[in-house]
């Protein structure tokens, strides 16, 4: 071999290596282990959804805003402990436009957020996603929807929301992003991170 030749092939064996080590450890999740995590994140957010929602509506009907203020709390419900618990997993709710700043998105979450957003105004149908953050956690994200109800907290000041509502909101939230929303629009999403066993 000429010199040229090989120094040619030390070339390609290190880019072939770097390459390799460029790689995450467990560098993509099988088609099965998708959508085993896909089925397990949208039973989570289901049964948080249904739970949440029917808190909410419950306290809606009993005292009005001031009253059911503090139930739009994944946080504060015992149940997100115990499904947290139960798939070794972190379970929260994010936005674009937050209400309590605690809930603003991480780095995956807000680019996961902002390619809903961009399929939304595309008028493309959202789906669940699922992705390897890096060899030890597998993140779950699906959209959320305004619906209805919703939009006494979150709605247009002066249409769905009450004035008095409004500043009871503005009062706890002082940094309030999250109004202006119409039933049907993107809200936010669901983020679910599973940590793997060893
Ligand atoms: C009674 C008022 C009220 C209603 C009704 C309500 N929310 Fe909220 N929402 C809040 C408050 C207050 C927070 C901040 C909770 C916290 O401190 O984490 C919040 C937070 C959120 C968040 C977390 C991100 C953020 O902005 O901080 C999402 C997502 C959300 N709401 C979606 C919804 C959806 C969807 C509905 C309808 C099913 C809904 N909300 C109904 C008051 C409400």
């Amino acid at each position: 071999m000429t010199r040229s030749k090989i120094a040619f092939w030390v070339s390609v064996a290190a880019l072939a290596t770097s390459g390799c080590n460029n790689q995450p450890a467990n560098e993509a999740l099988t088609d099965t282990e998708k959508s085993a995590y896909l089925e397990r994140g949208r039973e989570i957010a289901a049964t948080a959804f249904s739970v949440l929602s029917g808190n909410l509506a419950a306290a809606l009907e009993k005292g009005g805003v001031a009253n059911a203020v503090q139930y739009c709390n994944l946080a504060a419900m015992p149940l997100t402990d115990s499904l947290s618990r139960t798939n070794n997993a972190v379970i929260r709710r994010t936005s674009l436009k937050t209400r309590n700043p605690k809930n603003k998105p991480s780095e995956w979450e807000r680019a996961a957020l902002l390619s809903f957003e961009k399929e939304d105004q595309a008028g493309e149908e959202l789906k669940p996603v699922v992705q390897l953050l890096d060899g030890q956690h597998v993140a779950f994200a699906a959209p959320i929807r305004v619906m209805s109800l919703c939009t006494k907290c979150h709605g247009k000041e002066g249409e769905t929301m009450d004035a008095a509502d409004a500043r009871v909101i503005r009062s706890l939230y002082p940094d309030d992003q999250a109004t202006g929303y119409a039933e049907g629009d993107l809200r936010g999403m669901w983020s679910i991170v599973f940590t793997l066993k060893e």
